[in-house]
């Protein structure tokens, strides 16, 4: 039997027989055995029974339950459910373009109905630095404008913002009222042009370069041989753990090319002084020295997948497997480190459908080839970025994520053996009203799994797009230092 609940619950039992919902008595019953996110829903004749550890799971079975109040007549019957993965995240970056407090927040409802428990922010970035900063105001006076709007757009105006202290607590109290932990990116050593266009002498050669106005992989980073990069990097750290009181916070380490560290006197004599072989291990002693601060204060660490290029990096941090051509996190995952999946060819909801269809997305096992049985235990779970180069408004954003975004949270919940997308693709459908009502447009049916030919020519359109001198440069000359 269909129930229209996403994401599918992974057990239903019917007991034969219906009855209306919507005026029963609901009575709560507490079970300590199962973990926080479990919960048992039963609907009989005469009331419904919750059964949780605690509020979370109490939480759930009500999201489950109000789904079923859309079907009329439900089914007597018990729902015992859980996730097959305690991470189940969405990604917003808010630096290429930002959302207003309140599009996040209709976009975080709009998750959490879907039981996603964790919102990664991207708040910093080549093209702007969006956390507002008392300790280094300069960040908000430069580093969160750039010139124009950028990325290949008309709109010569300037463009920029931040969010205050008290919009960022605002969201996360939100979040806090949904079960969602929210968990910034301050993303290092790499992506930090607009940290250097404010403080240039952060950087290897200490020049004045503007905030990025276009896509891509700059060399510009930050210098790994001054200590003032790290005084400048723990202030940070402080502010951001006021403001995000969870366990994890996201350190960036992606696409750090190395040549400015290649030429820079006071880089290459870290090197020496700390005995690292070359510039990757560079970059891993660079991630070691943070995530060693932010152990200190009881964080650990996220990073994307290239920090495991050095090989040196803390056992401990969390990998984020965006692409990962080295492919190290397999064995990562194997030995004992845990990481979290999102891959750029099925869970980057940037790409047009065309390049990324629905099915393709639904259809992925966040199961790695090559992962043992204990490196299956270290995946923690799936996260589905939004990357907003190209997404300027909260339309256009939510076009891209629905119902794909959706897609993920199901695979994030759902074991890989329940899950059926012919049903997925019926039960989003009913999703359209409540999306609607957050000002959300689900991305049309007729779309979300085109042809041959618009798959093609969708996909060489995209990739055009984001293909910059800048980027081709970094990407094929990471290391070559142009004078
Ligand atoms: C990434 O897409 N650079 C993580
Ligand atoms: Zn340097």
């Amino acid at each position: 039997m269909q129930l229209n609940i996403i994401p599918k619950p992974n057990k239903a039992e019917f007991y034969g027989g219906e009855v209306w919902i919507k005026d029963l008595p609901v009575r709560y019953e507490t079970n300590d055995i199962h973990p926080e996110e479990y919960y048992c829903l039963e609907i009989k004749k005469d009331e419904i029974v919750i059964t949780s550890k605690g509020e979370k799971g109490k939480y759930y079975a009500h999201l489950s339950l109000s789904q079923l109040e859309g079907m009329g007549k439900v089914p007597l019957m018990k729902i015992t459910d859980m996730p097959a993965f305690p991470y189940r995240g969405f990604m917003i970056d808010s630096a290429r373009h930002m959302q207003t407090v309140d599009e996040i927040k209709r976009y975080i409802e709009a998750a959490a109905k879907y039981k996603m428990n964790i919102f990664h922010w991207h708040l910093c970035d080549d093209q702007g630095w969006r956390i507002e900063s008392e300790k280094h105001p300069l960040l908000n006076q430069k580093g969160s404008w750039r010139e124009c709007h950028g990325f290949g757009s008309n709109n010569m105006q300037k463009y920029g913002g931040y969010y205050t202290k008290e919009e960022i607590r605002d969201i996360v109290a939100f979040c806090k009222e949904r079960f969602i932990d929210v968990i910034p990116e301050f993303d290092l050593p790499g992506h930090t042009t607009a940290i250097i266009a404010t403080y240039p002498e952060l950087s290897c050669r200490g020049d004045q370069v503007p905030v990025e106005t276009v896509g891509g992989i700059f060399k510009n980073i930050l210098c790994a041989g001054n200590d003032k990069v790290f005084d400048f990097c723990f202030d940070i750290i402080d502010e951001l753990c006021e403001l995000f009181p969870y366990p994890f916070m996201h350190i960036g380490g992606d696409e750090a090319p190395k040549a400015r560290w290649c030429n820079c006197v006071r880089c290459q004599q870290r090197i020496k002084d700390e005995g690292l072989k070359n510039e990757e291990e560079l970059q891993g002693w660079f991630a070691n020295k943070i995530i060693a601060y932010l152990k200190d204060k009881g964080y650990t660490a996220l990073a994307w997948n290239e920090s495991l290029n050095s090989g040196i990096i803390d056992g401990d941090t969390v990998i984020c497997d965006w692409m990962d051509r080295t492919k190290r996190c397999v064995p990562y995952a194997n030995g004992g480190g845990k990481i979290i999946i999102e891959d750029f060819y099925h869970y980057y909801l940037d790409y047009v459908y065309g390049m990324t269809p629905l099915k393709k997305t639904y259809s992925y096992n966040p199961y790695l080839d090559g992962l043992t049985e204990e490196g299956k235990k270290n995946v923690l779970g799936v996260e589905t970025p939004i990357w907003t180069e190209y997404i300027e408004d909260f339309d256009r954003m939510s076009y891209m994520c629905f119902p794909r975004l959706i897609a993920v949270a199901e695979r994030g919940w759902t074991e890989g053996e329940n899950a059926d997308y012919a049903s997925f693709k019926v039960r989003v459908k009913n999703q359209k009203d409540f999306l609607a009502s957050l000002g959300i447009t689900l991305c049309d049916e007729s779309e979300w799994d085109p042809s041959a030919v618009i798959r093609i020519k969708e996909t060489v359109g995209r990739l055009l797009k984001s293909i910059t001198p800048a980027s081709i440069m970094a990407t094929v000359f990471p290391n070559v230092d142009e004078k």
